[in-house]
């Protein structure tokens, strides 16, 4: 624990975001309940763009250029000083393993110049996070779905930190399906939202892509799927672009809120949690209003700036983990690009 005077609920966090090709910072006030003080992503996708998609070494670099100026822009738009900060709080795992280097270091050597606790965040508890930044009245359990540029996982959330994994993929992210056909389909990366947009133009019904795994369990599988849009790309060389979109994400929005709100029933749960980037996705909001509806379940999607990768969500897991389960690292920590989930150290709330 730091070793300053903060008053109760006016303890300061600033959290580093750079586990893949955004650099974001955040600034948050409080403990139990927080007041997001600034909250800025510089987003390289336009860079990556340039190569279809992210080149670790290029992301790194830009992180480490971004970075100090972007910490340097929240600690002025807030006029808060460095010395004032109580926690600093950096994304650790899962990503790239140059990416998450630049931003834990530098995180490291701001805590340690400023006397402040440090503590890393798991990423991907820091998209569920998001919800409670959003929507603090809904607490667990709840049922979660975290869909991603590189994850889809179910997860079952007894209590914050405790966590169960109902179904993952197979193979490739809803994500990272939705960039690679985006991809063959001429569309700049990432293809989420341009995919999404054109969906809303084009007819869902234009072509029947299969619903992989639809009715097996609560895992995903959505390679094949992929192979089926190439497939038919190569038969039907003059297709309607809105049509191939609208029909390609209603399979990955069907599947995606099928599976959460039957997983969400099936474990007698309320409430279903859906953050991560293709959360963002207007389509997949419609499909799990529809769903939910229908089978008497409250469906929560944060604001779109929350879904995409942010240092907001990174402060609200830190806050969460320092304050109410008083954990924090030392300034040893490694990165680790395939930090899993559920793992040991992320399950580590008291369950009462
Ligand atoms: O969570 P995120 O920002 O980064 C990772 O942790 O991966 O998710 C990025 C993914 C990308 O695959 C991107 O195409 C997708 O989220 N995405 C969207 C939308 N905005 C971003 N997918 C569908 N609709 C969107 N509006
Ligand atoms: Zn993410």
């Amino acid at each position: 624990m730091s070793a300053r005077t903060s008053t109760p609920h006016h303890e300061l966090t600033l959290a580093i975001e750079t586990s893949c090709d955004e650099t974001a910072v955040a600034i948050v006030r409080g403990t139990s309940k927080q007041e997001l003080l600034a909250n800025l992503v510089y987003s390289q996708a336009d860079i990556h763009a340039e190569f279809g998609g992210v080149i670790p070494e290029v992301a790194s670099r830009n992180h480490l250029r971004k970075l100090p100026l972007l910490v340097r822009q929240a600690l002025r738009q807030t006029g808060i000083s460095e010395d004032e900060i109580d926690l600093v709080a950096a994304t650790y795992g899962p990503g790239l393993v140059g990416p998450l280097l630049v931003g834990l270091s530098y995180a490291k050597g701001f805590a340690y110049g400023a006397d402040a606790a440090f503590i890393g965040v798991n990423h991907l508890e820091g998209h569920l996070f998001a919800h409670r930044l959003a929507y603090p009245e809904v607490s667990p359990p709840f049922m979660g779905l975290i869909v991603s540029g590189g994850h889809t996982l179910l997860v079952r959330v007894d209590a914050y930190g405790r966590y169960t994994t109902v179904g993952t993929t197979v193979d490739d992210a809803a994500g990272e399906a939705l960039d690679k056909v985006g991809k063959k389909l001429g569309i700049p990366y990432p293809a989420g939202a341009e995919l999404d947009r054109r969906a809303q133009i084009g007819n869902r019904a234009a072509v029947d892509f299969p619903r992989p795994m639809a009715r097996v369990g609560f895992d995903f599988s959505f390679s094949g799927l992929k192979t089926s849009v190439m497939t038919y790309l190569r038969k039907e060389p003059h297709f309607g672009l809105d049509d191939i979109a609208a029909s390609f994400v209603a399979s990955v929005v069907d599947v995606l809120a099928g599976k959460a709100v039957e997983a969400t029933r099936r474990h007698h749960l309320k409430d279903l949690v859906v953050v991560g980037g293709v959360a963002a996705s207007v389509t997949l909001r419609a499909r799990l209003e529809e769903e939910s509806a229908r089978r008497g379940i409250r469906v929560w999607v944060p604001p779109l700036a929350f879904c995409t990768d942010n240092a907001a969500m990174i402060a609200a897991a830190a806050v969460f983990r320092y304050y109410e389960l008083g954990q924090s690292h030392d300034l040893s920590l490694a990165p680790e690009p395939n930090l899993a989930f559920d793992n040991p150290s992320n399950n580590t709330a008291d369950p009462s």
